[in-house]
Parts: structure tokens; sequence; C-alpha cells
């Protein structure tokens, strides 16, 4: 694998609705940055196990992630609650991790030339997918606030759900991404904390800006 020298690196992890998908868009915007949503790509694959539940299987998979491209993981269907709830549970699996860890390092090691680097979200960023970042941010807030954020995201989306109802399949969720044995989340030794519960975008961007500024020396 073709490996990019002297670019800058962004690795972050963070539990649902944290705001570290806000964050690291603005972070990749601001610094000319390749940005990776690493939960679209599972979000992706669950879809295709709720759409084609019969054609399903790891061969399937395969042929599918082959010719992944990022524009497919925009689209804001992959966003909905049930594929969140199916995308933590095909995420456990090995084989499923093993497919998508080839597809992130690629994009975090050999990032389009026009890019100064690359900025990758998700749960195992900082310690599996980006072990030598150059910067490691651990993302949170407590989980009433993610819920509502959440919720009133689901709510644009036209989706039909409760507040009640996103907020215990966050803590699910949660429980799920934090306890696994295969890439759990956590937040590592050499992580950041942020906790975005009350800070607003403009004022979480420009505490990450003063850090990564002091970093690469601006
Ligand atoms: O970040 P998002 O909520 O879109 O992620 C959906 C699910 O995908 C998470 O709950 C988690 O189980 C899984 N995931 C993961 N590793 C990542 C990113 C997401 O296991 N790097």
């Amino acid at each position: 694998m073709i490996r990019r020298k002297n670019i800058l690196k962004i690795a972050i992890d963070s539990p649902a609705a944290a705001g570290a998908g806000t964050l690291a868009k603005a972070i990749s915007k601001h610094y000319n940055l390749f940005y990776l949503d690493t939960g679209k790509i599972y979000r992706y694959i669950a879809n295709l196990k709720l759409k084609y539940p019969k054609a399903y299987n790891q061969k399937f998979i395969n042929s599918k992630m082959k010719s992944l491209k990022v524009k497919d993981l925009s689209n804001k269907y992959l966003l909905s609650d049930e594929i969140g709830t199916e995308a933590s549970i095909i995420s456990k699996r090995k084989e499923i991790r093993k497919l998508v860890h080839s597809f992130q390092i690629n994009f975090a090691y050999n990032p389009p030339k026009k890019y100064k680097g690359s900025c990758l979200d998700g749960r195992d960023i900082t310690y599996k997918i980006i072990p030598d970042a150059d910067i490691k941010l651990f993302i949170t807030a407590n989980v009433r606030t993610r819920a509502l954020r959440r919720f009133n995201e689901l709510k644009i989306l036209k989706k039909d759900i409760t507040y009640k109802q996103v907020l215990k399949s966050i803590k699910n969720r949660d429980k799920s991404d934090f306890n696994r044995k295969i890439s759990p989340l956590k937040k590592t030794k050499d992580s950041l904390l942020i906790n975005t519960t009350k800070l607003n975008k403009r004022a979480c961007f420009l505490k990450i800006k003063k850090i990564i500024d002091k970093k690469i020396n601006i």
C-alpha cells in the first residue's frame, strides 16, 4: 500500500451523536484534509443486509466493498436509526471489520494529492486505523444531549421517531460499542478529551483549532 509522507493525519473517536462528524468536517475544510466518516461504511453494509437479506453474505459484501466510492456514503437514508442500530450489530463481526479496515487505512495514508492529509472519525480510529496520527481526539457529550441532537437531525429528515426512542437506541449502541470484544470504543491515553455538552459548534471548533495549530506550529 502507498503511504504518502509528510501529511497531517487526524484521528477521532466518539460515541454516537457527540458532534464528531460536524467538527471533523469543519476541521477537514479548514486544513484541506480528506474526510471520512467511517461509521457510514458500517451503515452502508448494514443497509445491504436490510435491503438484500437473501443475497447478504461475505461474498456479496466483498464485491460491494470493492466498488465502494466515497460518494456512495453520502446518501441521507444511511442516517436512519434503524440502519445505525443494524450497523452496531454487523460491526462486531471480525470479517466485516477486516474489510472496512483496509478501505480506511488506504484512505488515511494515501489521500488524493490535492489534500494535505486526512481526518477520520469512528470508534477505533485512534488506536487501530491511525495509531501514528498527529492529532488524536476523543469527542463526547452527555447521553441526553447526544440523543436530543440526533432526534433533531432525524426530525429534519422527517423520520418518524420520538426522543425517547432515540435515547434508548443511543444507550443501546453505547453499551454495545464500548463493551464489545473486537475494536471497542475507548479513549486512548494519548487522545485529547473534548466534551461538547456545553459548547456550541464554533466554540468546539476553535478549541480543536488551537490544539492543531500548536501541534503544527502555526
Ligand atoms: O458513527 P455512526 O453512528 O454512524 O456509526 C454506526 C455504528 O457503526 C456504530 O454504532 C458502531 O457500532 C459502528 N462503527 C464502528 N467503528 C467505526 C465506526 C462505526 O464499529 N470506526
